[in-house]
């Protein structure tokens, strides 16, 4: 399409500016598109660095499959991941495109961290002749939005960097969004290029809204009139009956360790192994009561919820807000209604210490308690309140081992503080309040880099303790039924045998049929000093470093604070000593363990 067929908004037309602006972008990022032949006949091109930080893959994809058009269209690109790129390079970069996720709460993908890390040093060198831009991925249910994009973008302007483009904020479905993007960047990469004058406008928020660093940023949601819906994502989840529930640990467990399943059979629902359940859970009914009970109203005002619409409040406090954990941001905003000088003393920034301390373990009883008048109107509420998020559970069913069917692992979150008993939202959920034949909301969520090999020959390592075994059930059912004939080794750890081994059965009747070919087991509790798996890994270095040498990819699934931690250490060590190799060196290997897609993680 030629250029001068680009429509525009007129002047006259009822927007504002920045709408008028927003607008024009849009449509000269939609309708400027050139065919790759025609974009690759452009005299010059650039040299684009196209950096990713993805925890899920979704990033990833996206960068792959742009760094193709961009190299179709003539410039050289850098494609590589955040993970292990060195910040400095960035100084001797000319255009670099950022697309990165957001994730924990707010924060930036594991593989990118330490290279936000690295760039926040003080004293790192200024990128006064770095043109970029940023497409932040993110999902708007989130209270931090889309912030590692937002926290990038702020920092590469800091640093004297130049934003070519105003950042894009993607909620969940990022196709469209994407789409507009990348044509608009295109065309700002060809208006650098060549000495043609300028098409495509940068993309301002259509309301003209500035963050924080000053910089404007265009959301695009999933509601929008671009957007065409997939079948079924969490903001249109597809109502599972529970086919199936029971508990993986004894009785006499210390915890409760459950396996729910889900028939999707009547759904176009689609999974992969390693992929994830969504489950959109609600709060516990008697905890909506208490929190109603120390407040004056009945349930039945209307309240405004975001995207959804009015609903009475007992609804919104059941389906649409966390009431189970406190926040600053709550903290923040009831001091100042309560005007409570304690509370607002813990704000100040030197009390950090002493905030999180009192956050912990409290919900939002606790805080209404402090003082029983402070909230007046509903709407003073539920503005205090997070939305109540989805929670996410690795699937440990194969779609080829379990056609129709979703399952999932399950520990139940169960505590005691500050003389209540408490209970996670989700896990109590499934194990306390649906039965066998109800109905739930759910979705998948793709991770595309949690896959099996491609080569249904090579190796795998699992090592995946507690409900960190739930993909690794999955890879291994997967694997029997599509006749993979690679090696399997799982370690699995819990805390104590006779109670805790999850999928026992399953396990060593694989075990004895040779399609696990080892399984290493650390029951941490039941002798007086804890083994845990990494010590299993240490036990069996030699072996574990013939299999990296014969090609093995090895998966890691579960807790991410200190177990995946440990792990990743351990496997250093072992590269480090089974392969007579400086610690330098070592990080080298696991890197390029890494790079060719051997090392993947899967952790919370
Ligand atoms: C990609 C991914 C995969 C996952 N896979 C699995 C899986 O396969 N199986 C699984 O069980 N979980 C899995 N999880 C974790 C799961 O999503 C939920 O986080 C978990 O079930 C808890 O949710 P909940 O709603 O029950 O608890 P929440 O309502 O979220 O409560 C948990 C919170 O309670 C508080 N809390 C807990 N214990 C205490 C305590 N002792 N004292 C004070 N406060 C406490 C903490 O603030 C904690 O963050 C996964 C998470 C991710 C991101
Ligand atoms: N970020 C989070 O909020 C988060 C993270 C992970 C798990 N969880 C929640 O915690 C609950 C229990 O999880 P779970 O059943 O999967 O596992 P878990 O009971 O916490 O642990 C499983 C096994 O791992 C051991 N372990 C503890 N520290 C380890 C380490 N550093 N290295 C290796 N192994 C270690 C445990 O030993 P000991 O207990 O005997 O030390 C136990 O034997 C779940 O509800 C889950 O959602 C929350
Ligand atoms: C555990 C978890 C935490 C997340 N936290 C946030 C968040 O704080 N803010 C946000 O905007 N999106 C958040 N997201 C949504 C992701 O950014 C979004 O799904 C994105 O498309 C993932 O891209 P990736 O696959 O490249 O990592 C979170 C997702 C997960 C699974």
């Amino acid at each position: 399409m030629s250029q001068s067929l680009v429509p525009y908004i007129p002047e006259d037309a009822p927007f504002t500016p920045a709408q008028r602006s927003w607008l024009n972008g849009y449509l000269a990022g939609l309708y400027s598109y050139a065919p790759p032949q025609a974009i690759a006949d452009t005299p010059q091109t650039l040299r684009v660095a196209l950096l990713y930080g993805s925890q899920t893959g979704t990033a990833e994809g996206l960068a792959r499959k742009f760094s193709k058009e961009l190299k179709a269209a003539g410039h050289t690109v850098l494609l590589a991941s955040l993970e292990g790129y060195v910040p400095a390079t960035l100084a001797a970069e000319t255009h670099a495109i950022f697309i990165v996720s957001t994730h924990g709460e707010g924060e930036a993908p594991d593989p990118a961290q330490p290279f936000f890390q690295q760039l926040c040093v003080e004293h790192f060198p200024l990128l006064g002749n770095l043109l970029y831009a940023v497409l932040a991925l993110g999902d708007s249910h989130y209270e931090h939005f889309c912030q590692f994009g937002k926290d990038l973008d702020a920092k590469l302007e800091g640093l004297g960097g130049t934003r070519i483009l105003e950042r894009i904020e993607c909620d969940v479905d990022v196709d469209a969004p994407y789409a507009a993007w990348k044509k608009a960047i295109g065309n700002r990469l060809r208006e650098i290029a060549s000495p043609v004058p300028a098409v495509a406008s940068p993309v301002p928020a259509p309301n003209g809204e500035t963050n924080a660093s000053g910089s404007q940023a265009s959301a695009i949601h999933a509601a929008s009139p671009h957007t065409a819906s997939p079948a079924h994502t969490r903001d249109n989840p597809y109502l599972a009956t529970l086919a199936g529930k029971r508990a993986l640990t004894h009785p006499a467990s210390s915890k409760l360790t459950m396996h729910l399943d889900f028939a999707i059979t009547d759904s176009s629902i689609r999974y992969e192994v390693g992929d994830s359940c969504g489950v959109v859970p609600e709060n516990c009914p008697e905890l909506v009561d208490t929190v109603l009970g120390a407040l004056p109203f009945s349930g039945n005002e209307p309240i405004e919820v975001p995207k959804i619409g009015s609903v009475p409040l007992r609804e919104g406090l059941l389906r649409h807000f966390a009431i189970t954990k406190l926040t600053r941001k709550m903290v923040t905003e009831y001091a100042a209604l309560a005007q409570c000088k304690r509370l607002g003393g813990l704000l100040a920034p030197e009390h950090q210490a002493e905030l999180e301390q009192y956050l912990h373990g409290r919900d939002l009883v606790d805080l209404l308690k402090q003082c029983p008048d402070a909230v007046q109107t509903p709407d003073t509420l539920v503005r205090m309140l997070p939305r109540l998020v989805p929670r996410l559970y690795s699937i440990s069913s194969s779609p080829a081992a379990h056609p129709g069917q979703v399952h999932t692992t399950v520990s139940v979150v169960r505590y005691h503080s500050h003389d209540r008993d408490r209970g996670g939202v989700c896990s109590t959920q499934l194990s306390d309040r649906i039965e066998v034949g109800d109905r739930l909301p759910i979705y998948i969520q793709p991770n595309k880099k949690f896959r099996l090999p491609q080569d249904p020959a090579a190796p795998v390592i699992m090592i995946g303790p507690g409900t960190g075994i739930a993909p690794f059930r999955a890879f291994l059912h997967e694997r029997r039924v599509i006749g993979a004939t690679g090696r399997n080794w799982l370690f699995f750890g819990d805390r104590s045998a006779a109670t805790d081994f999850l999928y026992r059965d399953e396990l060593e009747s694989m075990l004895a049929d040779g399609h696990l070919t080892y399984l290493d087991t650390a029951f941490s509790r039941d002798q007086e000093k804890k083994i845990y798996v990494q010590d299993l890994m240490l036990k069996n270095a030699r072996q574990f470093w013939g299999w990296l040498e014969d090609g093995a990819s090895v998966y890691v699934c579960g807790d991410a604070t200190h177990m995946a931690k440990d792990v990743d250490q351990m496997l250093r060590s072992i590269v480090e000593m089974q392969g007579s190799m400086s610690r330098e060196a070592a990080e080298d290997y696991v890197h390029a363990l890494k790079d060719n897609h051997c090392y993947h993680r899967d952790v919370y």
